[in-house]
C-alpha cells in the first residue's frame, strides 16, 4: 500500500518543515511542489522575461524538462538538468513563482507534472492546491493555517539564521500580497479541500504541529 500525505497552506506557515518530518517519520519521500513554481521562475527571470509575460512564459513552460531524485527523504527538482535549490529561495524568485503559477497554461504543464508524482504516491506533497487538485483522492489532508504576523515572525527569524538582514514590515507587505494573490487567483485558488484537516499552527511550535499531524494520519487506513 503506498502512502500519501497532501499538506497545503499559505506561505511561511511551516509546511516544509513539517512535511519533511513527517517523510523522514514514514521513510517516503517529502516533495516541495512549490519548487517547481520557482525553478520555472528562476528561469523565466534569468531570461530577463516579465513572469507576467504570459505567452513567453507559457513558451518555457512548455519547452523545459523535470527530473527528480531523492536524497534523504527528499524529492530534489531538476530543471533542465539544473537543481538550482540555492538560488530559488528568494524573496524576487518568490514574487515571480506566485505570478508564473497564476499563468493557467503555464500551470496546468507543471499540474500534470505533480499528478504523475502523487499517483506514484509514496510521497508527502506540499503545496497550495494538493489536497484539492493534484491529490484530491489522497487520505490524509492536512491545511496548516498561521496568523500573517505569526508567518512573517518566523521568516525574520530564518533569514536572520541565515545571515541576512530582513524588515519585518517589509517580509510581513510580501506575506500578505502573496496571500492575497495565491487565494484569488482563477485556477486552482489556495483553499483547504473539505475534507482536509485544519491546523492553526500560530501558538503550536514545529515539534507539537508533528505530532498533530501525526495523530491524524494514525486515525487513517492507508
Ligand atoms: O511554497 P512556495 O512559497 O515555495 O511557493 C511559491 C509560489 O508558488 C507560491 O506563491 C504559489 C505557488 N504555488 C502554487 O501556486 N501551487 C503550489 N502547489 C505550490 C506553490
Amino acid at each position: 500500500m503506498t502512502k500519501l500525505i497532501a499538506i497545503d497552506g499559505p506561505a511561511g506557515v511551516g509546511k516544509s518543515s513539517v512535511g519533511k518530518a513527517i517523510a523522514k517519520k514514514f521513510d517516503i519521500n517529502f516533495f516541495s511542489t512549490g519548487e517547481m513554481y520557482r525553478c520555472l521562475a528562476w528561469k523565466v527571470l534569468s531570461q530577463n522575461i516579465d513572469p507576467q509575460d504570459e505567452s513567453a512564459v507559457i513558451k518555457i513552460a512548455k519547452q523545459v524538462k523535470w527530473e527528480y531524485k531523492a536524497q534523504d527523504n527528499v524529492l530534489r527538482v531538476y530543471i533542465d538538468g539544473v537543481c538550482p535549490l540555492d538560488k530559488i529561495h528568494n524573496e524576487e524568485v518568490g514574487r515571480a513563482a506566485s505570478k508564473v503559477s497564476a499563468i493557467p497554461d503555464a500551470r496546468t504543464i507543471i499540474m500534470d507534472e505533480q499528478k504523475k508524482l502523487a499517483v506514484a504516491g509514496n510521497i508527502v506533497l506540499e503545496g497550495r492546491d494538493i489536497g484539492t487538485q493534484i491529490a484530491p483522492f489522497a487520505k490524509v489532508k492536512i491545511y496548516l493555517i498561521a496568523s500573517a504576523k505569526a508567518r512573517a515572525a518566523r521568516r525574520v527569524k530564518q533569514l536572520k539564521e541565515a545571515g541576512q538582514n530582513p524588515v519585518y514590515e517589509d517580509i510581513l507587505a510580501s506575506i500578505i500580497s502573496r496571500d492575497e494573490r495565491d487565494s484569488n487567483r482563477k485556477i486552482a485558488p489556495l483553499k483547504p479541500a473539505e475534507d482536509a484537516c485544519i491546523i492553526d499552527t500560530s501558538d503550536l511550535n514545529l515539534e507539537e504541529v508533528i505530532n498533530k499531524v501525526l495523530e491524524v494520519a494514525s486515525k487513517n487506513e492507508w
